[in-house]
């Protein structure tokens, strides 16, 4: 038996009712069974489980999937290990599992992986010395270099990509993956950091230059069909352990503050890399823990987006902290100058993220002004209204009223209109989110995603797809299209559970399909229907295709290319 049939086993042989009432109450109403969602804030149960097709949806953050879905997340474990611990529920060992769906982009990550491998042999080489001086002056040890996968770019163009197309990499492919630009080497004389997805695999590299060279200091892969970067944190699945044993994580900015941490145990840490905090990095944090650390750099920058990107963890849910610096270190350089007993006091003695609001509230206020007090104190009493706990708020009214001289009644009331107005302002939240849902698509969009419901329950519609050569403009839209297409190809049906774990390597199809999943139409469909709904697709193409033309002609300058390009507007317009 092979693995996909095995894992497919063990799908079916875990209802997923059962598994999902072991975290979550549900309830039977009328076809689903339904419970609080447990990836967002839930108040309401907003997630339906259906024992028919062995999936779950949440109709207000959209997480769904089939049993191996929610385990990985709910016990926040890697594919292979919710596998085999449910496999070993059902008494089912797969061996050596290793991803075993055959998808397009199994290529990629083979190609990372050498590449990865092969930086990793040329820091060891000759040419290797001065960036292995380097690394050691930073204090950067072999093990150190081994856990982090460092490698190195040498200094000649085609280095990799002579390497690569020795292994019949076709050069095309390397430039698409960021690899090389122009057929020649992307990284040239540069330390390689590898950058990993949530699952661990290779998808990208950052490069440090490590002599005085003017280049920008670093360079990352351009964004790929597998690498975003606003999607990944350094580290992430190399900190799951870690986080799972000291209940929190902890945030910093650059590779070499997780790197640093890790050389004194601190191994519960991911980087943002330079970036602003995306909402799929903190998801993908709310994932990991819901208690974060927040250790930017001690620079005014650093402060100001532990400010804001407090808030936004705030908002979703999370529990935050703030690690303080002092001014203009990072964790990196506070550690080596401060030692490891001064950086995890620092650590342990982490403010709450609304202390540390407020204390910033209170940097620049002028007592003396009226204006700038009463302005001070009702922007802390607001942040006291965001705090649950009840003895906390009491403290730090108390502590106000001391300092600004003001009644501690006074700043009650003041409190309990806040309170409130927070509850309005919430509600009005939750109203967004509900409205948001019912965004009203324009035809063609509603066609496309109808349509991929169809092909999902339907091979009519893969026929028609196939054979009309369907285009979609939305690339998620698009691939998960081909995807379906793919899988009927290859296994002769689609079970939707099933599809769930082929689309594992491909989360960013995820949305999409769970949009279409949460369609409810009827199965059966005649060929016009299909047919028209084709039609309607195709038809948006053309008119986008047309306005590109027409946009192009007015650019071009030259009649006689003026000429050609009217002529393929003609053909589109005929349907040639
Ligand atoms: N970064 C980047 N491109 C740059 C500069 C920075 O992608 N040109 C990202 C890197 O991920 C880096 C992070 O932003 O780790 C933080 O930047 P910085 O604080 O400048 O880097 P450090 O981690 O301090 O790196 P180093 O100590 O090697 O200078
Ligand atoms: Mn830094």
């Amino acid at each position: 038996m092979n693995n996909q049939n095995t894992i497919n086993e063990i799908r079916s042989k875990i209802n997923i009712i059962d598994l999902i009432s072991e975290y979550v109450p549900l309830t039977k109403k009328g076809q689903y069974y339904w419970g609080i969602c447990p990836f967002h804030n839930d108040k309401n149960p907003s997630m339906s489980v259906d024992e028919k097709k062995q999936t779950y949806t949440c109709w207000s953050c959209h997480n769904s999937g089939n049993v191996f879905n929610f385990y990985e997340q709910i016990e926040n474990i890697t594919f292979p290990e919710a596998l085999k611990r449910l496999g070993d529920r059902v008494g089912i060992t797969l061996d050596g599992y290793k991803s075993s769906f055959n998808t397009k982009y199994n290529k990629y990550y083979e190609i990372y992986d050498l590449t990865q491998k092969y930086y990793q042999l040329m820091l060891n080489t000759d040419k290797g010395q001065a960036a292995r001086e380097y690394l050691k002056k930073r204090g950067i040890d072999s093990d150190t270099i081994k856990e982090f996968g460092i490698g190195l770019a040498l200094d000649e163009k085609d280095k990799l990509v002579g390497y690569l197309k020795e292994k019949k990499y076709d050069i095309n492919t390397l430039n698409d993956l960021g690899l090389a630009n122009n057929d020649i080497d992307t990284f040239i004389n540069r330390i390689i950091f590898p950058l990993d997805d949530r699952n661990g695999r290779v998808v990208g590299f950052s490069g440090r230059i490590y002599d005085n060279s003017k280049m920008s200091k670093y360079m990352n892969t351009k964004e790929t069909a597998i690498f975003k970067k606003g999607m990944c944190l350094y580290h992430y699945n190399a900190s799951k352990d870690a986080v799972r044993l000291s209940k929190y994580v902890i945030v910093m900015e650059g590779f070499m503050d997780v790197i640093r941490a890790s050389t004194i145990g601190i191994k519960n840490t991911v980087a943002l890399m330079g970036t602003a905090l995306t909402d799929e990095q903190i998801s993908l944090i709310k994932k990991l823990s819901l208690n974060v650390y927040l250790c930017l750099d001690g620079d005014n920058p650093g402060q100001d987006a532990d400010l804001h990107n407090g808030e936004l963890l705030e908002k979703a849910g999370l529990n935050v902290k703030v690690v303080c610096l002092t001014d203009d270190e990072d964790p990196d350089s506070y550690i080596l100058k401060n030692g490891e007993k001064k950086f995890k006091d620092l650590v342990e003695n982490a403010k709450n993220y609304s202390d540390f609001k407020i204390d910033k509230l209170k940097s620049n206020v002028n007592f003396e002004s009226d204006v700038e007090l009463s302005n001070y104190v009702n922007k802390v009493i607001k942040e006291v209204s965001t705090i649950k706990d009840e003895i906390r708020c009491e403290i730090i009214l108390k502590k106000l009223a001391k300092e600004t001289n003001l009644s501690y009644n006074t700043l009650e009331k003041k409190l309990n209109e806040y309170k409130s107005l927070d509850e309005e302002g919430k509600k009005k939240v939750d109203n967004n989110l509900i409205e948001r849902k019912d965004v009203k698509k324009d035809k063609y969009q509603r066609a496309s995603i109808e349509f991929i419901y169809y092909m999902l329950v339907n091979p009519k519609a893969i026929k028609v797809y196939d054979s009309k050569k369907l285009y979609f403009i939305d690339s998620a839209t698009r691939n998960l299209a081909a995807e379906i297409s793919y899988y009927y190809h290859q296994y002769g049906k689609i079970e939707i559970a099933d599809f769930y774990t082929y689309l594992n390597d491909k989360k960013e199809l995820l949305d999409v399909f769970s949009e279409v999943q949460s369609l409810n139409l009827d199965e059966d469909i005649n060929d016009v229907t299909l047919m028209e709904y084709a039609k309607v697709i195709s038809d948006y193409n053309m008119r986008q295709e047309i306005k590109r033309l027409e946009e192009k002609m007015r650019k071009e300058p030259l009649e006689e290319e003026k000429i050609k390009i009217l002529e393929s507007i003609r053909k589109l317009r005929i349907g040639e």
